[in-house]
């Protein structure tokens, strides 16, 4: 499916900087107003939100995001992160709920990948479960920890055990049913059955279906279980797909994908599946990582979309950058970030600095690839944002926001790697009190690589950043 080749210029990417008419009143500085996918998103205090391999629980009338914290240095576990949101939209770091251990399997230099919460219907307790390796993935098993409240700190208790032995297996997700009865999900398709205490494995309901299928996770809609999961492509996306079956015993029909194939799902990869039930419908919120190794904690971003769920039919048709939630009604309503755009070339609002090529074909383009190339944009407005082709050869972009008084308002990383060209929104402020701000888009000359065990190097191939058009709003 070939979206975007019309606006590839000479494998040049291009930057829309947005600056979003902002109609309501001003918010302050940290506030969204709507689920935004492929951007980092910023904390209550101003840092990005860092919850990778996530789910999300509802607990009192509030939402809880566990995830990984993750650095921009290198893959070894560093904690898992709990924020907590009345609307799924503005996020405030809570802690991080389970910190690395002084030593053993979720030591310094170990692996934790994609912690679950559930609450234990029975004990009140709540539960989290993880992926537990080493840093060369060899030494698998699902952990759990337990906390008596929610936010925790959660309490490594070590393997999850079954007939007394681990559950030896990588990537893996849970599932709650109706009956408040706990799952653990494992790649491939394995489904076990947890004990009333949520505390072992009781029954191993369904053996693996298939030898891919990583980063599982289910949800039900009426009699129908929906399995999701991914091919094994390590830090690269990929065309996710999915299973149905009216029985977590099966038998498991293969669906096929779920996103327009070669979207790679949207450039994501599945973690969970979220209902949000309302007074008027439930709305199924797949929620995806769109990794950026190395620089997961920084660049990373979520790909939060609605599910249409219709019989058998599982599927996201188009990408949403920006959509809101009732999450009273449960009814998931569209939601727009601009309109208007002005020509690079404009230099009423533009500054560069550095090496940037200036290209007027059809559609003309200022790109550059230097290493502190720079361009800053003076403007007035409440929120700004930036549209990035990114593409094979894109890099990482250093995004500053100042005001007046020269003081950061905020500064972000992006990536603009995708292994096809993809026209996206990749950066958006929160609203912020009108005024005069400069925003600086900086070519940071990195970009991100991964090997695999036979040392094969994936990832992007170049550092380029370009800007097309701007769009100001006095
Ligand atoms: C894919 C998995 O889904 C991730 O959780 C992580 O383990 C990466 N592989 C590591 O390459």
């Amino acid at each position: 499916m070939n979206f975007i080749s019309k606006s590839i210029i000479n494998g040049s990417f291009i930057i829309f900087l947005l600056i979003a008419f902002h109609i309501s009143i001003a918010q302050r500085p940290g506030s969204y107003n709507a689920i935004y996918s492929g951007v980092p998103w910023l904390d209550d205090k101003g840092n990005v939100v860092s919850a990778h391999g996530a789910n999300i629980v509802k607990d009192n009338g509030r939402y809880y995001l566990f995830g990984e914290a993750h650095t921009d240095t290198s893959n070894a576990f560093v904690g898992f992160n709990c924020y907590s949101s009345p609307d799924l939209y503005n996020w405030k770091f809570e802690r991080i709920a389970l910190p690395v251990q002084a030593s053993g399997k979720l030591g310094p230099n170990r692996v934790g990948e994609r912690p679950k919460v559930m609450k234990c219907p029975k004990t009140g307790e709540y539960i989290m479960y993880m992926h537990v390796d080493t840093l060369g993935y060899i030494d698998q098993f699902v952990g759990y920890a337990t906390s008596k409240t929610i936010t925790g700190p959660y309490v490594f208790k070590g393997p999850l055990l079954f007939n007394g032995k681990p559950v030896k297996k990588w990537d893996m997700g849970t599932f709650q049913d109706k009956d408040g009865t706990g799952y653990v999900l494992l790649h491939g398709g394995d489904i076990y059955k947890l004990s009333d205490d949520y505390k072992s494995v009781s029954e191993q309901v369904n053996k693996a279906m298939t030898s891919g299928f990583e980063s599982p996770a289910i949800f039900r809609k009426d009699s129908i279980y929906y399995f999701l999961g991914s091919h094994l492509t390590s830090w690269e996306k990929n065309d996710n797909y999915y299973y149905t079956a009216t029985s977590l015993k099966g038998p498991w029909t293969s669906r096929g994908l779920f996103a327009p194939e070669g979207t790679l799902t949207w450039n994501s990869q599945t973690t969970f599946v979220l209902p949000i039930e309302g007074s008027k419908e439930t709305t199924y919120l797949f929620m995806g990582d769109r990794w950026s190794f190395p620089k997961q904690a920084s660049a990373a971003t979520y790909v939060w979309q609605p599910l249409i769920v219709s019989g058998t039919s599982l599927s996201i048709p188009k990408f949403r950058e920006a959509w809101k939630i009732n999450t009273s009604t449960g009814v998931a309503l569209p939601s727009t970030i601009g309109k208007k755009t002005i020509e690079n070339t404009d230099n009423r609002f533009i500054t560069y600095s550095g090496n940037w090529q200036h290209e007027s074909d059809s559609t003309s383009v200022s790109s550059s690839d230097e290493k502190g190339a720079s361009l800053s944009v003076k403007f007035r407005g409440t929120q700004i944002g930036l549209y990035g082709l990114s593409g094979p050869t894109g890099g990482y972009a250093r995004i500053n926001l100042k005001n007046t008084k020269g003081k950061m308002v905020l500064s972000s990383l992006v990536d603009m790697y995708t292994k096809y060209p993809l026209v996206s929104l990749q950066f958006l402020s929160p609203f912020v009190p009108k005024g005069n701000y400069t925003l600086t888009v900086s070519v940071t000359g990195e970009h991100g690589n991964w090997s695999d065990k036979r040392k094969n190097v994936y990832g992007s191939t170049g550092n380029l950043v370009s800007l097309d058009k701007i769009f100001i709003n006095d």
